[in-house]
């Protein structure tokens, strides 16, 4: 195993610890989220069920015997555990590396405690450094585009992804985030933006950050 992945196992195990028992969560996506299904697998009926944030989670949970809810029929979550690409101090994030930020940002304003687990490379001073997906409506791309570059970023389309709502993700170079949560409001205004991979309006309540001696918690 190497060492990022050490990393990000330790995170996902704290993570496994802070979920109540019989609990129902909900579940993101990516490399980190994966350690932490692993763990679900190897303790089975430790969750009740899972309200998954992508088509790749849904498939990895249901092979471990984890039984998938729908959030429609759902008063909410008691807790939802994700990775990030991202995050500062104050718990800000960058997510949509793997291109499931829409479903990740409904999860997490669904649950009423949002735990990310990551390791300690993904921690900034200031974000920006990983450039920020946008999901966009595919007719809109263009605009978009001449939107975002007008604000100072260089937008890049990820060719040939398609999300899992069936839309178009830009990935935007060259910003330096000093004000998430007004530039979250912000891009969100632009008609054809579906979702802002900027994750700071709700913040992360916990992060869980895996490092080469155990994990802080901050
Ligand atoms: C997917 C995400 C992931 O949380 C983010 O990309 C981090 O992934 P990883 O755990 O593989 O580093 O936002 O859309």
């Amino acid at each position: 195993m190497g060492d990022a992945d050490a990393k990000k196992r330790r995170a996902a195990l704290a993570a496994l610890q802070l979920a109540a028992h019989d609990a129902v969560i909900g579940v993101g996506t990516g490399s980190t989220v994966n350690l932490f299904i692993e763990a679900l697998a190897a303790n089975p009926g430790r969750v009740r069920t899972a309200v998954s944030s992508s088509e790749a989670s849904s498939a990895r949970l249901r092979a471990a015997g984890i039984a998938i809810a729908d959030l429609n029929e759902l008063d909410g979550l008691d807790l939802y555990i994700d990775g990030a690409d991202e995050a500062t101090a104050a718990r800000h994030l960058v997510k949509g590396g793997g291109g499931a930020l829409t479903r990740e940002k409904i999860v997490a304003a669904a649950a009423r405690r949002f735990l990310c687990i990551v390791d300690d490379t993904k921690l900034v001073a200031t974000l920006g450094r990983f450039p920020l997906p946008v999901e966009v409506i595919p007719m809109a791309r263009a605009l978009v585009v001449r939107q975002l570059r007008a604000r100072g970023g260089d937008p890049v389309w990820r060719e040939g992804f398609v999300t899992d709502n069936g839309n178009h993700i830009l990935d935007v170079h060259g910003l330096t985030i000093t004000d998430p949560v007004a530039l979250e409001r912000e891009l969100n205004q632009i008609t054809g933006v579906v979702t802002v991979g900027l994750f700071a309006a709700r913040p992360a309540d916990v992060l869980l950050i895996g490092t080469a001696q155990g994990v802080e918690q901050r």
